[in-house]
């Protein structure tokens, strides 16, 4: 009965969405919570940094079978270093994980091209050389693209983005179009709607620029319990807020 009810409101949400225009091209989601997940279950943070993982995979999928364009998820930022040593390795963990050939098989499968924006230099060099195969093996693909912001701070972008220019355009005048085109996110438009979990209402360092003119929108719901029915509230209510605007 529950599971009838779930998906009589899943379809419900579909519907009342317009699918044939005003979808938003560009969504970015702060996966927060996953901790808190965790401890409320009497597990360690560590399940829940893997069943966020499991929700990060459906989520991509669902992206993708629902005709987003591009899809930025904010995996680790540039702060998240200070964490235990300990829940860090296992990030990093789960990140070798993800950039495995049966993985990458997957994504090839569905047409996925995957990037990562941030300073992936920080990271073990073995998990450099995977993320960059993971790179060259999806290029090809021409559906969903998905953007892992790992090592990844706002300000830390604007920052590399001065510096870049400083070498090339030292003494010209910029314009912000121009600017644009030296952040980590060159390659995609900046967002539509950002979502972030976990009832925190806050861009702790994400896409700082990018994010001027983006919907934001934020749910209590923890990262691990993520589902369809979110992703469609969400698209939902971005909808109703451009017909407003
Ligand atoms: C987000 O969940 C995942 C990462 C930052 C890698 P958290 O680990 O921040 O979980 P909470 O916010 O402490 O519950
Ligand atoms: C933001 O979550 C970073 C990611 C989701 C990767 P955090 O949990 O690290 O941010 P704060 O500490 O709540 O600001
Ligand atoms: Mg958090």
């Amino acid at each position: 009965m529950e599971w009838f009810g779930l998906n009589r409101t899943k379809a419900n949400l579909k519907r009342k969405i317009d699918w044939s225009s005003r979808l938003p091209k560009h969504i970015a989601i702060m996966m927060d919570g996953n901790g808190r997940w965790a401890k409320r279950r009497g597990f360690p943070r560590s399940a829940g940094h893997y069943a966020g993982m499991q929700t990060m995979r459906q989520t991509i999928s669902m992206c993708n079978d629902n005709g987003i364009e591009s899809l930025t998820l904010y995996a680790f930022s540039t702060e998240n270093w200070k964490r235990p040593k300990d829940e860090v390795d296992y990030i990093i963990s789960l990140v070798n994980e993800f950039v495995q050939d049966t993985n990458v098989r997957e994504l090839n499968k569905n047409n996925i091209k995957v990037f990562f924006i941030g300073d992936i230099s920080k990271f073990p060099e073995e998990t450099q050389e995977a993320m960059c195969k993971v790179v060259d093996q999806t290029e090809e693909n021409t559906g969903l693209k998905v953007y892992f912001a790992m090592n990844y701070g706002g300000k830390s972008d604007i920052i590399q983005s001065v510096i870049s220019i400083l070498k090339t355009k030292k003494g010209e005048e910029i314009t912000e179009e121009e600017f644009e085109q030296f952040l980590y996110t060159v390659q995609n438009p900046n967002p539509d709607l950002l979502i972030r979990t976990s009832g925190e209402k806050r861009l702790s360092n994400f896409l700082l620029w990018q994010s001027a003119h983006t919907e934001l929108w934020f749910t209590d719901e923890m990262w691990p319990d993520f589902n369809e029915l979110l992703l469609y509230q969400s698209i939902l209510d971005f909808q109703i807020r451009k017909k407003r605007a």
